[in-house]
């Protein structure tokens, strides 16, 4: 293998710029030129790269983001489109792709891999830590990190004012975030989207939380629940807690990377980099018990990662 493309696409996760810094650095030291596509998968269809070198990945590794620009690209998932980038890819003579992106991506990935010989690696990046066959995402521990020192804030607010807030964090779809960081900031309730959301539970413990003199509160909302002010209305209306509602939103997709997602980020970009080397591909990089391993693509792509569920009784233990 001698050429290898690398591209960021999907939602951007604090670390990507440190995966891309490690891809380009680990295959140049293995010999392989590395060209990077621009915006997604929008690069690969318009044949958009850079040459990537040690030098121009430098200083890079603390930024959030991604230099190399993401994108949503619709087009991709048409087999033109996908036709569009097989051909780029094929007359750069690029021989293995590295993916950097979340569970859509890989989806995109392992499409493309049916129709074009070069091989694919996916490198799971997103906050939302929704990718099968890892553990844990690059990006997520930072997003994690961002919303606890959001809402501790907050707790400092509610505590004086003896407010109850419903703080909504990322995940459209699953409530990995809303359960770490919900345990981590110490949150009086937690609603996932894999939960039920019970109007009549929530009210329920705000008024035992009353009476036990506990007057101030955090609810940790995920985005997917999708009735963050119809919480809100429902306790104000049935309890005599006054509610504050919050949606952290885009800040927890930026900032600096945490030395975990940095870290994260630099091992699967030398697995990924070592899978294209033995002329492997269409598999996913990952951390699974603390090591790290690979799974073929079409798996990840197969199959959903379960939250934890055990964390939402452990809250409820530990709110009291
Ligand atoms: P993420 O990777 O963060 O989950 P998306 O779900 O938006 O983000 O996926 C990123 C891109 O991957 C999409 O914009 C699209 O170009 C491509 N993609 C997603 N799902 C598919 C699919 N089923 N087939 C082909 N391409 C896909
Ligand atoms: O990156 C994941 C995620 O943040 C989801 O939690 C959220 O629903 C979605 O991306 C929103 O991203 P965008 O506005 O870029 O589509």
């Amino acid at each position: 293998m001698k050429t290898i493309g690398v591209v960021t696409t999907g939602g951007d996760a604090p670390g990507m710029n440190a995966a891309i810094r490690a891809v380009t650095r680990i295959a140049n030291w293995k010999g392989l030129c590395v060209l990077g596509f621009e915006r997604g998968y929008e690069g690969l269809i318009t044949g958009t790269f850079r040459q990537m070198t040690p030098r121009n990945v430098g200083g890079i590794i603390q930024l959030g983001g991604t230099i190399l620009h993401t994108a949503r690209c619709p087009e991709f998932k048409t087999l033109e489109g996908q036709k569009k980038a097989a051909k780029n890819l094929h007359d750069h003579n690029v021989e293995g792709l590295v993916v950097i992106g979340g569970d859509g991506s890989f989806k995109g990935a392992y499409e493309l891999s049916k129709i074009c010989s070069t091989q694919m690696v996916g490198i799971p990046a997103t906050i939302d830590n929704d990718v099968y066959g890892t553990d844990e995402t690059i990006g997520f521990d930072t997003a994690v990190n961002t919303a606890v020192a959001e809402i501790d804030k907050i707790r400092d607010t509610a505590i004086s004012h003896e407010r109850v807030f419903i703080v909504e964090v990322m995940g459209r779809e699953r409530g990995f975030l809303a359960s770490t960081v919900g345990i981590t900031v110490g949150a009086e309730i937690i609603i996932a989207p894999e939960s039920k959301c019970n109007l009549d539970e929530i009210v329920s413990i705000i008024k035992q939380n009353w009476r036990k003199g506990k007057r101030a509160g955090i609810i940790v909302a995920a985005e997917g629940c999708g009735k963050v002010t119809e919480i809100a209305k429902t306790i104000e209306k049935n309890t005599s807690a006054e509610v504050r509602l919050t949606i952290l939103g885009y800040v927890q997709r930026g900032g600096s990377p945490t030395a975990r997602s940095r870290l994260l980020a630099s091992l699967f970009a030398e697995k990924a980099v070592e899978i294209l080397c033995e002329s492997q591909g269409n598999r996913l990089v990952g951390l699974e018990n603390g090591k790290i391993t690979s799974i073929p693509l079409e798996e990840s792509c197969r199959k959903s990662k379960p939250i934890d569920t055990s964390l939402l009784k452990v809250n409820e233990m530990l709110s009291i």
